[in-house]
């Protein structure tokens, strides 16, 4: 099948004349959930702006094969599940002073309200929510003390509009939005800004998890699964994760410093 963004033909924003070089240089960068898909586009774009970017995530192989891409711009590997606040607490006491924290890391599970466990809420509130307040309450200290910081919480469009059996995801993702607003005010004047970015359906592994499930429940083809959700965008295609590193890029580097408490979307206009 001809890939979505092919398709189009637009993809400028893939190409390395997108970067600042050098825009991120002495600035230090941790990125949850970067060992693949839109966090690792995320790491490899803030690396290539100048920063030093440190990667976290459950899987240490994983992880250092994306070290092993960025170089020497990679800071520290910290191995850890965002849902545990004790270890983002202790993982994060070992790094210098983060000035841009990207809160990445999350998982997507659907189910119809009525099928939805204890278990599935629960998973979906603390990896994609308690895992965004633990990372940030654990380095925004750093960033007061440095009289700098930049937050960039990953929501989705999940998180501004609804989509039928995603009720759990969705209301973690609303609450990231909340948080992003609520910690925007609370340190405006303090040198830090605080943004969420809200993809589209993005082509990483966790859409391909998406599609399997869409599959096995309605016994669609994959091709017909992707076409439905890939319509739902009026561009017509799939976001690719570099256009989410690239919206990132923009809110951490120069010249974003008045904009803090919004929410972008980057869903080629599915919600604007
Ligand atoms: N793909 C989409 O269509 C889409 C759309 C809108 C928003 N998003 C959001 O974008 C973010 C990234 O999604 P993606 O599509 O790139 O997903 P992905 O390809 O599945 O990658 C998820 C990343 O998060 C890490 N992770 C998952 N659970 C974690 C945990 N408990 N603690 C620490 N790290 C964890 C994973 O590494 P390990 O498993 O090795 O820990 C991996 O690095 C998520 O917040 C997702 O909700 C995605």
């Amino acid at each position: 099948m001809t890939s979505p963004t092919a398709a189009t033909g637009d993809t400028s924003n893939n190409t390395s004349n997108s970067t600042s070089a050098g825009a991120l240089q002495g600035r230090h960068a941790l990125v949850t959930g970067a060992s693949r898909g839109i966090g690792a586009a995320i790491a490899r774009r803030l690396a290539q702006d100048g920063a030093t970017v440190s990667l976290l995530g459950r899987d240490r192989a994983a992880l250092e094969a994306q070290a092993a891409q960025l170089g020497q711009a990679t800071g520290q590997l910290l191995v850890c599940d965002v849902a545990d606040a004790a270890s983002v607490q202790a993982a994060c006491a070992e790094l210098p002073t983060v000035h841009i924290l990207v809160n990445n890391a999350g998982q997507a599970e659907s189910a119809p309200l009525t099928r939805t466990s204890d278990a599935l809420w629960s998973r979906m509130l603390a990896v994609n929510l308690s895992g965004t307040f633990h990372c940030t309450r654990a380095l925004l200290p750093g960033m007061l003390s440095a009289g700098w910081g930049r937050v960039v919480n990953v929501s989705s469009t999940a998180g501004l509009r609804g989509y039928a059996y995603t009720t759990a995801y969705s209301a973690a993702k609303h609450g990231v939005i909340g948080l992003t607003r609520a910690l925007a005010q609370e340190v405006a004047g303090k040198g830090i800004t605080v943004n969420a970015v809200c993809p589209g359906f993005t082509e990483t592994d966790l859409l391909a998890e998406s599609i399997a499930h869409i599959t096995q429940r309605t016994g669609r083809s994959e091709d017909e699964a992707r076409r439905t959700l890939a319509a739902l965008n009026p561009q017509g295609r799939f976001i690719t994760p570099e256009d989410v590193a690239h919206a990132v890029a923009w809110l951490v580097g120069p010249g974003s410093a008045a904009v803090t408490g919004v929410a972008v979307p980057v869903s080629g206009g599915e919600v604007s």
